[in-house]
């Protein structure tokens, strides 16, 4: 997680590159930010393949035309939905994306059926990693109450020390239980941030995601970052966060 812009999608999409090199699946990418553009960032085109977001089979199933509730589904029955129609499933990995729409309206959303469709489904992966913009921690507690590991993407402005703080908070707030919280630098985080950055947030500080020429041009060219070059500075960046934070050594 993080604020926008601070390379959060692509941090993820490499990471899932990573450990798809290490053998480490199947994994589930869970695309949580209304942008929806980490399906991108991994080469998936959801429309082309005929996949629904979770927050428009949520709308089909729960909420008739004109907006009232209809009775609620049993769980059985959205699982059933999700699996069948909002899970994209690839060689390497699969993928759900929550959509916009349930962001809007995720207050009159059953969230009990939902939980437990996402609780089965992740029950399949080895590694489920969530792509998350800072802000809808209220949001991750419907997908999640636990999790291992957060990271939250630094920018380099003065504010993103006041956003960790309050992240953090709010995710304890919320009560989502984890292991460990790190910090990791977006390709534009400094020096001078990273002396001090400890310190001020007290919290684990994991690097940076060295800046790569690459990534703009991928992103531009709408290809797909799993097939960035393993010796491409963002790619090295990213074994190296990862290590750090113990995985590859599981
Ligand atoms: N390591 C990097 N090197 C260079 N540019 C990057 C890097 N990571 C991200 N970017 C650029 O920053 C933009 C925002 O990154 P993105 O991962 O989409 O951020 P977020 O998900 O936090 O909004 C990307 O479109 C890309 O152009
Ligand atoms: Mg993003």
């Amino acid at each position: 997680m993080g604020r926008g812009g601070t390379g959060k999608t692509s941090f993820v999409a490499i990471m899932a590159k990573y450990l798809i090199g290490v053998g480490e699946t199947p994994i589930l990418l869970v695309d949580v930010d209304p942008d929806q553009n980490l399906a991108e960032m991994v080469g998936v085109d959801l429309e082309h393949e005929g996949i629904r977001t979770i927050a428009e089979l949520l709308t089909e199933t729960f909420i008739k035309k004109g907006g009232t509730m209809q009775g609620i589904a049993p769980a059985e029955r959205i699982e059933t939905t999700v699996l069948e129609r909002g899970l994209y499933e690839g060689d390497a990995f699969d993928l759900v994306a929550v959509g916009t729409k349930w962001i809007e309206g995720c207050y009159c959303l059953p969230d009990a059926a939902l939980k437990g469709a996402l609780l089965s489904l992740t029950k399949n992966y080895r590694y489920v990693l969530i792509d998350s913009p800072a802000g809808l921690e209220h949001l991750n507690r419907k997908i999640t109450t636990r999790v291992d590991d957060i990271f939250d993407v630094m920018g380099p402005s003065h504010k993103s020390f006041e956003h960790v703080k309050r992240a953090y908070r709010i995710i304890q707030e919320v009560g989502i239980a984890f292991e460990n919280f790190y910090i990791v630098g977006g390709c534009q985080f400094t020096e001078t941030l990273e002396r001090t950055v400890e310190e001020e947030t007290c919290q684990q500080y994991l690097g940076r995601i060295a800046f790569d020429p690459l990534v703009l041009e991928s992103v531009i060219a709408g290809r797909s970052l799993l097939d960035l070059p393993l010796g491409s500075p963002a790619c090295r960046s990213v074994v190296q966060l990862m290590e750090r934070a113990g995985y590859g050594r599981k």
